[in-house]
């Protein structure tokens, strides 16, 4: 269906892939693989008509073709599920369907009965349960995930090219996509599949390319490479998998949670969150478990101080209340949160890697109320070698960075408030195995110093890695608690799921 020969790319002289080729069969999956910034999506975009200026050539279905724009390739039947998601906030998921493709009746005007039909045969079919009148704004990081998925499947096209369209979706969405992609190999269509998840890979893909630094260090069929395999030629050597040693229960209570409900406030009636009772000790790394919609993001958020109606009452945070009515209280009394979204709450895309590391804590950056350059150049450059974050520099523009760069700029945000409490929604999101491994040990590192770490995450076996106690929840209540020992995926799911369906 389609080949690239030789594709090389260099952003401002530094070479982001080089001599690159690939194929792509009909019928067929094929995975791309590499660390974060190894240039897999770089390599996307190119194939997708994203960006125009590139060395070597593209050959699909038989013809020498070079796009100059995105709308070009789409119309010769080329699609990119991007990984960094791009609708529109303010329109609901159909007018974001069929942006730029409306369909029209005989006068011209928006035949929007169709356009909301067929997008409810597309969320039908992706099994998306909210309207097509929904505005993006106020869907999940996962669901837009989904619309996105929708919006690349209406158009009729030969090849479709998935760039990490899971990250924020759970196992159960992604049976739904995986029956998608295998009907799509049936109607000949060749798939690319990205994805930091490497089950994943050997569960859906044919063949696979791999990239380290922007070059191809192997390919082959999918059946005859292993997961260690594939990791050594990832990196270009042998990574150690921490086992965390047993650790002796902490007992000095960091933050307790009394009581703690929500409601919705639009829809009168909706519980959000349900007495909601635990504590959190110094030093622990306290894991939460919890279905798409069972309220884990909202208890985080409550304790930041974002519903702000919350009684007084609730919290204590070493033994004295905690009255966060704000998230800058809750920072300045030493809880941060690492958001789930992170384009939207996490970053300011357009400002480069220091000053994003250093908004959270400009005062300690400043002298006499001016901020000191050299203090948050050193700020930055801290963070930038503990955490590997791969950039140019610390000038560099947070929106060129490559995705799981992008998180991990986040996370330094947020350890740079030098807190006692670290809440992580969904920490690794896009991020590689190997550096996935470097985050975990950071996270032990970081409690073993003293903090309480808080971390909600949709994958099982990250809450089972990390965890030093494990709570379950849904439908907005805690449903069971486990330590390390008793902790397993049966048990955990089990307290996962909501009774009420
Ligand atoms: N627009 C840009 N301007 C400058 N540099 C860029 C730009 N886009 C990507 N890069 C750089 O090119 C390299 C490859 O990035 P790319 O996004 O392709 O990585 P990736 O393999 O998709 O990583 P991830 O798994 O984190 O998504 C990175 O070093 C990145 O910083
Ligand atoms: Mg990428």
């Amino acid at each position: 269906m389609l080949i690239a020969e030789k594709i090389s790319k260099k952003f401002a002289g530094i070479a982001a892939l080089e001599d690159v080729s690939l194929e792509l069969l009909a019928g067929k999956v094929t995975a791309i693989i590499g660390e974060n910034g190894a240039g897999k999506s770089t390599l996307m975009k190119i194939l997708s008509g994203v960006y125009t200026e590139y060395e070597g050539r593209i050959i699909y279905k038989g013809e020498h073709v070079r796009f100059t724009n995105p709308k070009e390739a789409q119309d010769s039947g080329i699609n990119i599920i991007h990984q960094e998601l791009n609708l529109v906030p303010d329109m609901n998921i159909t007018e974001n369907i069929f942006l730029g493709r409306e369909i029209l009746n005989s006068w011209n005007t928006l035949n929007k009965k169709t356009m909301r039909y067929k997008t409810q045969q597309l969320l039908d079919k992706l099994k998306l349960n909210v309207s097509p009148d929904t505005h993006i704004a106020n869907l999940k990081v996962g669901q837009q995930q989904v619309v996105e998925i929708a919006k690349a499947l209406l158009y009729n096209s030969d090849v479709i090219i998935m760039d990490e369209p899971t990250s924020a979706i759970s196992d159960h969405e992604v049976e739904v996509l995986f029956e998608i992609i295998r009907g799509l190999k049936k109607e000949n269509k060749a798939i690319v599949y990205i994805s930091h998840k490497l089950d994943e890979l050997s569960r859906i893909a044919d063949s696979y390319i791999i990239l380290r630094d922007g070059k191809v260090t192997d390919s082959g069929d999918m059946a005859s490479i292993n997961q260690d395999a594939i990791i050594r030629k990832m990196v270009g050597r042998d990574i150690k998998t921490t086992v965390r040693e047993h650790r002796v229960s902490p007992k000095e209570i960091l933050l307790s949670v009394k009581n703690l409900s929500l409601k919705a406030n639009k829809r009168a009636g909706k519980i959000i969150l349900d007495n909601i009772n635990f504590h959190l000790y110094t030093g622990e790394i306290l894991g939460i478990f919890g279905l798409m919609g069972a309220g884990r993001t909202e208890l985080l958020e409550t304790i930041l101080g974002m519903h702000p109606k919350t009684p007084i009452s609730t919290f204590t945070l070493q033994d004295a209340p905690l009255k966060a009515k704000h998230p800058h209280d809750a920072i300045r009394a030493g809880i941060v949160l690492v958001p789930e979204d992170r384009k939207k709450d996490g970053l300011v895309l357009g400002m480069d890697v220091m000053k994003n590391i250093s908004l959270s804590c400009l005062k300690k950056t400043a002298r006499q109320g001016i901020i000191s350059k050299h203090e948050e150049l050193e700020l930055a450059n801290k963070y930038i070698s503990a955490l590997k974050i791969k950039t140019p520099s610390s000038n560099q523009v947070v929106k060129n960075l490559s995705g799981g760069n992008q998180q991990k700029v986040v996370l330094a945000k947020c350890l740079a408030t030098k807190p006692k409490i670290l809440m992580l929604d969904e920490p690794t999101r896009g991020i590689d195995a190997n550096a996935k491994n470097e985050i975990y040990d950071l996270i032990t590192r970081l409690s073993a110093s003293g903090l309480g770490i808080i971390v909600v995450s949709s994958e099982l076996p990250e809450i089972l890695a990390v965890s030093d106690r494990i709570l379950v929840m849904a439908e907005g209540r805690i449903t069971a608690e486990f330590t390390r020992a008793e902790a397993n995926e049966t048990n955990i799911l089990k307290a996962a799921i909501p009774k009420t369906i």
